[in-house]
C-alpha cells in the first residue's frame, strides 16, 4: 500500500542550521496496517508525514502508494487517496463554513465518486448517518458554523472528514494532543473504531506512549531522522512503556529526553 525507500531530507543544507530531518528512511505498510509513530521532539515524525502527503518532496528517495510512484505528485492531487488530521483542531476544517458544507467538501475529494460539491437531500442523510457514529449530537447541528464547535468536536469532525471517503492512507499527526484527557480518549477510541471499520492503512504520530501501545498492529520509534525501532504483532502486544524506554537507552546509549512521552 505504502512504500518509502531511501528517503532523506535535509533542511538548510551546508549552513549552520543544517538539519537532517530524515535520513535514509525505509518503510513499507501493507493494506490495513495501523502503525503508531513515537519519538522525541524534532525526531522527524511530522516531516515523514509531510513526505507521504506530498507537502514536502524528499531530496533523495521514492514514495510509492499502491505501487505507483507518487514522489513528484503534489499534495492536492494526493488528497483524493490520503486523509490527514493535524494536531491543531483548527487545521482540518473550514471555520466559516457549516458542518454540512465541510462534509460536502470532503466528500467531493472522494476518489471513488465524481459528483459535484454541494449538499443534496440524499447526501444530507448520508452525512447524518456518519455524524451519528460520533455520538456527539452533531447530526442535529448540520447548519452550525464549524468555528463554533469545541476543539474536541472539531477534531471528531476532522477525523470523520479524513476517513469517510475511505482513503488509501490515513495520516494522524498528534491529533489528540490539543484536547483535554476525556476528549482525547473519545477521539482515540473513535480513531480505533473508524480505522477498524474501513480497514484503513494508518500512520499515527503520538507523544503518548500508552496510546502508541494500545492502538495499532505495528509501532515505530524515530530519533534524529531515523527509524531506530520497529515492533509488530505479538511483540507489540507484549510491549510496555518501561520496555520501550529501555530499548531506547539500549539503542542510543542515553535516556530518552522526553518527559511528555513518558508521562503522557
Ligand atoms: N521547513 C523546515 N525548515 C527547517 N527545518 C525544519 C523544517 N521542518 C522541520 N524542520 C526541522 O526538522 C527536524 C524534524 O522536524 P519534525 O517537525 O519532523 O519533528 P517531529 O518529530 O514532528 O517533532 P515534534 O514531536 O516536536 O512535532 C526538526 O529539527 C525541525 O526543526
Ligand atoms: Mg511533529
Amino acid at each position: 500500500m505504502l512504500n518509502i525507500s531511501s528517503v532523506s531530507i535535509t533542511f538548510n543544507e551546508d549552513t549552520q542550521d543544517e538539519k537532517k530531518a530524515l535520513q535514509d528512511i525505509d518503510l513499507t505498510l501493507d493494506k490495513g496496517d495501523f502503525v503508531t509513530v513515537i519519538g522525541s521532539n524534532g525526531a522527524g515524525k511530522s516531516t515523514l508525514m509531510n513526505v507521504i502527503s506530498g507537502s514536502l518532496k524528499p531530496d533523495i528517495g521514492i514514495v510509492e502508494i499502491d505501487n505507483k510512484n507518487v514522489t513528484s505528485i503534489p499534495e492536492f492531487k494526493r488528497s483524493a487517496f490520503i486523509g490527514r488530521v493535524f494536531q491543531d483542531p483548527m487545521a482540518g476544517t473550514a471555520p466559516s463554513m457549516t458542518i454540512e458544507e465541510n462534509l460536502a467538501m470532503a466528500y467531493a475529494r472522494n476518489k471513488r465518486r465524481t459528483l459535484r460539491t454541494g449538499v443534496n437531500k440524499k447526501r444530507k442523510l448520508l452525512f447524518i448517518e456518519f455524524l451519528e457514529t460520533l455520538h456527539l449530537g452533531l447530526e442535529n447541528r448540520l447548519t452550525a458554523k464549524v468555528g463554533l464547535l469545541s476543539g474536541g468536536e472539531r477534531q471528531a469532525l476532522s477525523l470523520l472528514m479524513a476517513t469517510f471517503t475511505e482513503p488509501n492512507i490515513l495520516l494522524l499527526d498528534e491529533h489528540t494532543a490539543a484536547l483535554d484527557p476525556s476528549r482525547a480518549e473519545l477521539i482515540t477510541n473513535l480513531t480505533g473504531e473508524v480505522v477498524d471499520k474501513f480497514q484503513l492503512t494508518t500512520l499515527m504520530v503520538t507523544h503518548n506512549m500508552q496510546q502508541a501501545l494500545d492502538l495499532g498492529n505495528r509501532l515505530i520509534m524515530m530519533d534524529k531522522g531515523q527509524i531506530i525501532l520497529e515492533v509488530s504483532g505479538k511483540e507489540k502486544q507484549e510491549l510496555t512503556i518501561e520496555k520501550l524506554l529501555h530499548e531506547f537507552q539500549r539503542i542510543r546509549g542515553e535516556q530518552m529526553a522526553n518527559d511528555r512521552a513518558i508521562l503522557g
